[in-house]
């Protein structure tokens, strides 16, 4: 499957690292950007740059659209006609919607159009990634290719927001608190590297306790909790520094406005 990701930024590496990471063939991969030098994390994963994107998208089944959101309209209209038919187009920028999209690819001829809201651990195959399609089955062919870069959700547009904010914005928050929690080790004399190696697994073993078995967060903070123990102790310490407050107040500020 030949696929141009339009924008070798933050995101646009993320998917074609994950892409690659997944079994996919480099060689099948182009990414574009402003620039003709191919970053060192891209190269060594033998993926090609190119700063042409009419070249990149010529014979491609898929094209990811990765540009700041401002740019979307400059990238894609002047390809629009040189997209295949029957390509797929998934658009990654945020607020901008698929009425938005399609009037930008207005001369492409039989194109199929998904957006989606992904987060940058799609790198390593443990992203969160939301889809909208323009049809049942853009859809579905967005999330069949997407379901390689971790786990994917099937929503409505109007979703979308609050999924930027839950998981494009919350992955840097939840890195916030990984960061509180090194800084506690620290304090405590544990090394920087160990202390940050330890939190972060404690934070990936608490999402796989929750992912795994379904169950409310709550209950497993219960079955760690003994009565007059150490741990309710510490967490009613964070609940009076305001941690809940804290933690809704930030992803309610990281919701877009439109
Ligand atoms: N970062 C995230 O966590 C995140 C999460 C969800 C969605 N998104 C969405 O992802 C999109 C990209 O964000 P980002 O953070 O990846 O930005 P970024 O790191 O600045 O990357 C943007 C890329 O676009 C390239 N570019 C600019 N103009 C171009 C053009 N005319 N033709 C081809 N490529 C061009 C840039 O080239 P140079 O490398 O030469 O500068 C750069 O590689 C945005 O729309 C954003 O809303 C990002």
């Amino acid at each position: 499957m030949k696929i141009a990701i339009l924008g070798a930024g933050n995101m646009g590496g993320a998917i074609a690292k994950g892409l690659v990471r997944s079994g996919l063939n480099a060689a099948d991969i182009t990414l574009t950007r402003t620039q003709p030098e191919v970053p060192e994390d891209l190269a060594a994963l033998g993926l090609a740059v190119t700063t042409d994107n009419t070249e990149a998208v010529a014979g491609a089944e898929v094209v990811f659209v990765a540009v700041k959101p401002w740019l979307v309209s400059t990238v894609l209209q002047p390809i629009a006609a040189k997209i295949p038919s029957g390509a797929l187009v998934i658009s990654v920028a945020a607020g901008v919607t698929l009425a938005d999209l399609r009037a930008d690819l207005s001369r492409a001829k039989g194109v199929r159009l998904a957006r989606i809201m992904p987060n940058t651990a799609v790198g390593l195959c443990c992203g969160v990634t939301a889809i909208a399609g323009e049809t049942p089955e853009a859809r579905d062919a967005a999330k069949a290719l997407l379901d390689r870069l971790g786990l994917t959700v099937v929503c409505g547009e109007d979703r979308f927001g609050a999924i930027t904010a839950l998981s494009g914005c919350g992955i840097a928050h939840a890195l916030r608190f990984l960061r509180a929690g090194q800084e506690a080790g620290l304090e405590m004399g544990v090394p920087a590297k160990m202390a940050g190696e330890i939190f972060a697994q404690v934070m990936k073993g608490a999402a796989e306790l929750v992912l795994h078995s379904g169950t409310h967060p709550e209950a497993e903070v219960d079955r760690v909790c003994t009565p007059g123990g150490l741990t309710i102790r510490g967490i009613n310490a964070m609940e009076r520094a305001g941690f809940t407050g804290a933690v809704v107040q930030g992803l309610l500020a990281s919701l877009p406005e439109k």
